[in-house]
């Protein structure tokens, strides 16, 4: 295996471009995921931890947030007096007289195949010293509680005296709010310290221990909120002294006393030594990528990028919580506030389906314990069932905010997503049921899955209106997936999903009472799925409205969708904006102007299954989609390249499926709209590993229950080999190109 294709590296350091660095260069193992910050700090810096479930509503803050945890990175190296700091320089006169100290040399890696980042720095001490100092931390997959850094310092000129501070930081907030409350518990014993904070509102403790392990002897520095240890020690010239250092981390999600579990655990991991951590955590991450990894012939870039964005996707996904679910930007920044949108249930979970089925069962299983949310959200609003929240954290209430964030003009603008981006409800019961076709999980269907599709289907049942002059049933005041048109009626993409929603929640409670009669008995009671209702689901099954233009052969956005000004996005190449914000909101809200896949989501959820009237060939329909709605897509949202991918894959355009590919699987990396400091597009990185597998690989579940491929692959890729998991077994799939071309 060429390493190369598993490490993105960073050569020069920019202090301009580090808020981006810091989000690729995150670390995590499901349970938290920490930014990727200098230990030292930098001016203006973002450090970042956060823990999943770990949310707190401020006092005057619109919604509830994830919580930046202490800072357990924080170590700080003296050499001769100087402070280690990333001022770097390339001016040859600094060389010989440097103001204070200057990093000469910098290298930085993130090693995706073993979870380590990894960074080089040559440094010179005003003194003239150089010390050359490795970095290295993980955040162990094998005890998700066990977080480690070793850094070496080598004295390369000179015989410098080093100081290393190692310390846990307590006193940070979330972008200045403040969520912990003052005077932490904090302890300094030895090179041993421990922290542990209370969050203001919700209440939730987090502690952390931590122990530095090195040749010297350490000596403690009493430190309001900052627990802190020091060494101090003379290198000779080439010699090089190796310093651990190990936290461990407990929340009150995880025991009764986080305190006493961290400092317990943090004995049992310095008895193990950093090496076997390591080992144990490579070996983790080895098993991990037998699954997850997709080995593509023929292309090293997107071969990396996409071994990028699938880390990524594996280090957010919680492993064994199932009351916690992945936020839109992942555990590596603050964006969005740590919230979980449809983006987990539409692009992660059907990923971690085929790769650790046992995450997606957890995933699914957050939705399920949430229920209680969706059931208050539904009666708050006048209807029955479950209707889940577009926006959730720790309680599963609604926590999208209705108000945006003061404009530079002063106002703010209402944000309608929570109250009308309704589809959030029928994209899980897609998935459920995805989940369920593709593993097999019966006993996951019967105690939970049937209840969340079924429940859902219940609020649809009653949130659609009946339009008796045209005899069907419509849906008013909407948001699908491009939420540039909001609060529209009869938007293609939701009254389909729903009408596919009550669909299966039929077909499911047939199959529960041919497998399971108890089950679909107390369900039956339990939510009062009389046949009444059951009659009603089948009639809108019937008669939703499907937007269809019969000339055009395609389907309609949404009615008045063609009636507002067309602008043709292509001609706004090369933008680093949206067209949106080219345009303005005032004026794009009244074109054709759309954010993200919508009708093309559609088709790469249902693929053939469009309800396309009689007489119509799917294909050409889908195709006329195509060339209708691409040209409009703005692609302002991360969501959209990857559904592109999928979708142009399928209908042979290969040109268009690799562009797409390309743009989507490099969306963080290349940081293009300059949003990446606020975190991972965690729908982008699961988008683009089932674009590869569904779109371009064409795998699917034929109708004699066969796993097949039916690649379109560009002409450059030989081939691409990945496994999947099917009904709980592994399988291993090769997809030769059938129009492979050597280009080379
Ligand atoms: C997109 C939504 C998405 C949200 C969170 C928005 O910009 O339009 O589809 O759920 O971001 O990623």
């Amino acid at each position: 295996m060429q390493e190369r294709l598993w490490q993105i590296d960073e050569l020069n350091f920019e202090s301009n471009h580090q808020h981006h660095y810091e989000t690729l260069f995150s670390i995590g193992n499901g349970y938290l995921g920490t930014r990727g910050t200098f230990e030292e700090g930098y001016f203006l810096d973002a450090p970042a931890t956060l823990i999943h479930g770990i949310y707190d509503h401020a006092p005057g803050a619109l919604v509830p947030e994830l919580v930046n945890a202490p800072n357990w990175l924080d170590l700080k190296i003296t050499v001769d007096s100087t402070p280690l700091q990333m001022i770097m320089t390339v001016d040859r006169s600094d060389f010989m007289t440097p103001p204070s100290g200057v990093v000469i040399g910098y290298e930085r890696s993130i090693d995706m195949k073993r979870g380590v980042l990894r960074r080089d720095v040559l440094f010179r001490a005003q003194s003239g010293n150089i010390v050359r100092i490795t970095f290295e931390r993980f955040a162990s997959l094998h005890d998700q509680h066990v977080m480690a850094q070793r850094i070496v310092i080598t004295a390369v000129d000179g015989h410098p005296a080093i100081i290393v501070e190692s310390a846990l930081q307590t006193d940070v907030t979330n972008n200045g709010v403040r969520h912990w409350l003052p005077d932490p518990i904090t302890k300094t014993e030895g090179g041993r310290l421990s922290a542990q904070v209370t969050t203001q509102q919700s209440g939730y403790v987090v502690a952390m221990a931590s122990y530095l392990n090195s040749p010297h002897t350490e000596i403690a520095l009493p430190h309001p909120g900052r627990p802190a240890t020091h060494i101090v020690f003379t290198l000779k010239q080439e010699e090089s002294v190796t310093i651990e250092k190990l936290t461990t981390i407990y929340t009150s999600r995880d025991t009764a006393d986080p305190l006493a579990t961290a400092e317990t655990a943090l004995d049992a991991a310095s008895a193990r030594g950093y090496d076997t951590l390591l080992s144990d955590h490579i070996a983790e991450w080895a098993t991990d990528w037998e699954t997850a990894d997709i080995r593509i012939d023929g292309d090293e870039a997107i071969q990396r990028a996409l071994r990028f964005t699938t880390y990524h996707v594996l280090i957010a996904s919680p492993r064994t919580d199932e009351h916690v679910s992945v936020g839109a930007k992942t555990l590596s920044g603050l964006g969005y506030k740590g919230h979980v949108f449809w983006d987990t249930e539409i692009f992660v979970t059907p990923t971690l389906m085929l790769i650790q089925p046992k995450m997606a069962r957890n995933l699914l299983m957050y939705r399920y314990h949430n229920l209680h949310g969706a059931r208050e959200k539904a009666k708050a609003n006048g209807y029955e069932g479950a209707m889940y929240p577009w926006e959730s954290t720790d309680t599963g209430e609604e926590t999208t905010p209705q108000w945006s964030d003061v404009q530079p003009d002063g106002s703010r603008i209402r944000i309608w997503t929570g109250d009308n981006e309704q589809h959030i409800s029928s994209d899980i019961a897609y998935t459920t049921h995805k989940y369920w076709r593709w593993t097999g999980d019966d006993d996951f269907l019967i105690k939970y899955g049937a209840e969340m599709m079924l429940d859902t289907a219940v609020f649809w049942g009653s949130r659609v209106e009946y339009n008796a002059d045209h005899d069907r049933y419509e849906l008013s005041q909407q948001i699908g997936p491009d939420e540039y048109h909001e609060n529209i009626d009869n938007s293609v993409f939701v009254n389909r999903m729903a009408q596919a929603h009550l669909k299966s929640a039929l077909d499911v409670l047939a199959w529960l009472k041919t497998n399971d009669s108890v089950a679909a008995d107390r369900l039956i009671a339990a939510l009062d799925l009389n046949t009444t209702r059951l009659d009603k689901w089948r009639d809108i099954v019937a008669k939703m409205f499907i937007p269809f233009d019969h000339e055009k052969a395609i389907h309609i956005q949404f009615p008045g969708f063609f009636d507002m000004e067309y602008i043709p996005v292509p001609h706004y190449q090369p933008r680093t904006t949206s067209v949106q914000a080219i345009l303005g909101h005032a004026r794009s809200i009244q074109t054709q102007v759309i954010k993200q896949a919508d009708v093309v989501m559609m088709m790469a959820l249902l693929g053939h299954e469009l309800s396309i009237p009689e007489g119509f060939d799917p294909l050409q329909v889908m195709l006329n989609n195509w060339n209708t709605y691409y040209p409009r897509t703005d692609h302002g949202s991360s969501l959209s390249p990857a559904m592109h991918a999928w979708v142009a894959a399928r209908l042979g355009l290969l040109d268009e499926a690799y562009d797409m590919l390309d743009h989507a699987v490099h969306i963080d990396l290349q940081d293009n709209k300059g949003n990446v400091r606020d975190g991972m597009h965690a729908a982008a990185c699961g988008g683009v590993w089932q674009a590869v597998i569904f779109g371009l690989c064409g795998l699917r579940i034929s109708r004699d229950g066969a796993l097949i491929t039916d690649p379109r692959l560009p002409a450059h890729w030989r081939r691409v080999s990945f496994n999947v998991y099917y009904r709980g077994e592994k399988r291993a799939f090769t997809v030769e190109n059938p129009v492979y071309s050597d280009q080379s």
